[in-house]
């Protein structure tokens, strides 16, 4: 059994600090130990040091901070060639940027190039676990699963279903998508720390009988996921409600077709009734929130005190393309400014629990990844706390955690990743 050991400034949390209180470990000269790929133990230097094997080596980080990788619980593999796009709102930027680019996933060599630099992309930012959307193409979620099964990384994903709404070279045919997701959960799902989710894009694009269908699968499948939109943008809501008028509100529209359960993740939830709060609290579904993609889009502001209230569970996403950084720690920045203009001042701890632990939680992996309990798959990063002139002369005299996890979720981004490690294996090095 080969045990390696890292030492550096050591930060997790363990539980969800907004219920909890202070529920987190710091250890400013730390040890992480790591066995077959699993944390051994993590705890101080001074006392674990001793306890090594004598032929181990130790990794010794001076001015890094060891924390578990990021989890990105909504984002697309292919809008990577679309961030950053001007103008306009979610429904033109759909029609004007969004299809068109997905479209070119017909062609298995975009897919797997896409898929190869996404990933990569994913480790640069140190982001270990995601939730992903593919294109309407079988080979869209072929070829990511494919990269990810390489780094061996802990990912859930799936091909999108749409067959109305848009182009139709992005439409799927008259089985709706049927034949090619059943080939993908028995491909995929389970397969070493792979899984999947049957991906509507959102109620506009489906036809209540592909969302019909889509509810089937999930019968047919309770083990997998559910990864879809809703209550993005007030024009997108209105929308939803003229195409189903039957529909109490749009959470409905999913709820009538069997897709909102414990396993269900919908993306931004940025208008939200009371109603609707109280059902998804319900049904354990979560929302996954995306403030760079809301600022950007021009979609809103998220309201954190009314899912805290209505204890809807929550966690972040980059939404990439709409969103426009790969990077958790960017994405807790803008989270913490959404939440400012809300009169919500959003802290450190509950940011990183968030983008960490709470986004384990959300997709049902906490109990292999979110932080460093012994046990748990050595899924981490090494953050470099010099990264920038500025980042070094900022945190060099901070003293409290709580201020120096903060400064680092403001200040802090792709350019801190030290180095970036999975199941123990080191996948990215600056
Ligand atoms: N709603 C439906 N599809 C999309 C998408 O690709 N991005 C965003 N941000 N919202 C959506
Ligand atoms: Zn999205």
């Amino acid at each position: 059994m080969v045990q390696k050991a890292y030492r550096a400034q050591i930060f997790h949390l363990l539980d969800d600090p907004y219920l909890a209180g202070d529920a987190f470990e710091y250890f400013k000269d730390g040890l992480l130990v790591v066995e077959d790929g699993h944390v051994k133990a993590v705890g101080s230097y001074r006392k674990l040091g001793k306890t090594l094997r004598a032929s181990t080596k130790i990794s010794h980080y001076k001015n890094h901070l060891i924390m578990p990788g990021f989890i990105d619980t909504h984002i697309h593999f292919p809008q990577v060639d679309i961030i950053g796009s001007y103008g306009r709102q979610l429904m033109d930027w759909l029609k004007d940027y969004t299809f068109p680019a997905e479209a070119a996933f017909k062609d298995p060599k975009v897919c797997k190039e896409t898929a190869r630099f996404f990933i990569k992309e994913l480790l640069r930012n140190g982001t270990t676990s995601a939730l992903v959307f593919g294109s309407v193409h079988e080979g869209s979620a072929e070829a990511l699963f494919a990269e990810a099964h390489n780094e061996n990384m802990r990912l859930i994903a799936g091909k999108v279903l749409m067959d109305r709404g848009a182009p139709a070279n992005i439409l799927d045919g008259k089985d709706m998508g049927r034949a090619a997701t059943k080939r993908l959960i028995k491909q995929w799902h389970g397969k070493d720390r792979l899984g999947y989710a049957i991906t509507p894009r959102f109620a506009p694009t489906s036809t209540p009988e592909q969302l019909a269908m889509a509810g089937m699968l999930k019968a047919q499948y309770p083990d997998v996921h559910v990864h879809t939109h809703m209550c993005e943008n007030k024009d997108e809501i209105k929308y939803v409600s003229e195409l189903f008028p039957d529909a109490a509100d749009y959470l409905d529209v999913y709820e009538k077709h069997g897709l909102v359960g414990d396993k269900t993740v919908l993306a931004h939830g940025v208008h939200l009734s009371a109603s609707m709060c109280k059902r998804i609290s319900a049904s354990g579904a979560a929302i996954s929130l995306c403030p760079t993609s809301n600022v950007f889009i021009g979609s809103g502001l998220f309201n954190l005190a009314q899912l805290r209230r209505h204890k809807v569970r929550h966690a972040f996403g980059t939404d990439i393309g709409g969103g426009t950084s790969f990077s958790l720690l960017t994405t807790m920045s803008a989270a913490y400014s959404v939440c400012q203009l809300r009169d919500l001042s959003l802290s450190s701890m509950d940011a990183f629990y968030m983008a960490t632990l709470g986004g384990a939680k959300l997709l049902g992996m906490d109990t292999y990844v979110g932080n460093l309990e012994p046990g748990k798959e050595a899924d981490f990063v090494v953050m470099d706390l010099k990264a920038t002139p500025l980042i070094a002369r900022r945190l060099k005299n901070i003293k409290r955690l709580k201020a120096l996890m903060f400064a680092i979720m403001i200040l802090g981004d792709d350019r801190m990743i030290a180095e970036t490690f999975v199941m123990g294996t080191s996948v990215y090095k600056q």
